[in-house]
């Protein structure tokens, strides 16, 4: 095994997150263009978990190093846990957030405080040689009346914190770093993979 991590995603803002939280592990970062690697994954599993490792997996096939993949997403209690794992695709990849976010707004119209409530779920997958290990991390909050905030990107304006009293795009990024799904499992995963690393 190389001591060094791929991570599998093309998002530059994701990359530059996830290098800072496993800035102290010590060992190189590379996204897949980085490594070189070119892989079209189709996300076919059933679950945040599957999917994460589906894609991990299919990378680790390509190198020696430690591959790391995340899947995220909203869940809406109220909606049966919708968008979920669709969450990217929810009515259809090249739908606006504008519009996803009004037409999720539409469905929770007059549903009280206490059945809003959502959160961002965010699993990481590792894999390398024969083994996997992954890490889950949420951000709890409520579906909004109304759309607020401009920074972040997605369903951010829609989930409203009540810790923060405002949306998840009304916080600043640092802010969002520290306490989102995201962070959490990147953390979490950050402390499974790091004895095999040293
Ligand atoms: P993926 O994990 O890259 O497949 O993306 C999942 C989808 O979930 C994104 O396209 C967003 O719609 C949504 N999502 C995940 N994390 C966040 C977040 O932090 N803010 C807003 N939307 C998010």
């Amino acid at each position: 095994m190389e001591k060094k991590i791929i991570i599998a995603t093309g998002n530059e803002g994701k990359m530059k997150e996830i290098r800072m939280i496993l800035s102290d592990l010590g060992v190189p970062v590379l996204s897949l263009k980085e490594a070189g690697i070119s892989a079209e994954i189709a996300e076919t599993g059933n679950t945040f978990e599957e999917n994460a490792l589906i894609k991990a997996k299919t990378v680790a096939k390509l190198t020696k190093a430690v591959v790391l993949a995340d899947d995220s997403g909203l869940e809406i209690d109220y909606l049966n846990r919708e968008p979920g794992i669709y969450s990217a695709r929810y009515l259809g990849e090249d739908t606006s957030y504008a519009v996803k976010n009004q037409t999720l707004l539409e469905r929770m119209e007059g549903v009280p405080d206490a059945q809003r409530t959502a959160r961002f779920v965010c699993v990481v997958a590792a894999a390398w040689e024969d083994q996997t290990a992954t890490a889950r991390g949420v951000m709890e909050g409520r579906i909004a009346y109304k759309p607020a905030g401009e920074n972040g990107f997605g369903y951010d304006p829609i989930l409203y914190l009540p810790e923060y009293g405002c949306t998840s795009a009304q916080i600043s990024p640092e802010q969002k770093n520290e306490i989102s799904h995201r962070g959490k499992a990147f953390c979490a995963i950050k402390e499974k993979i790091r004895d095999i690393l040293r």
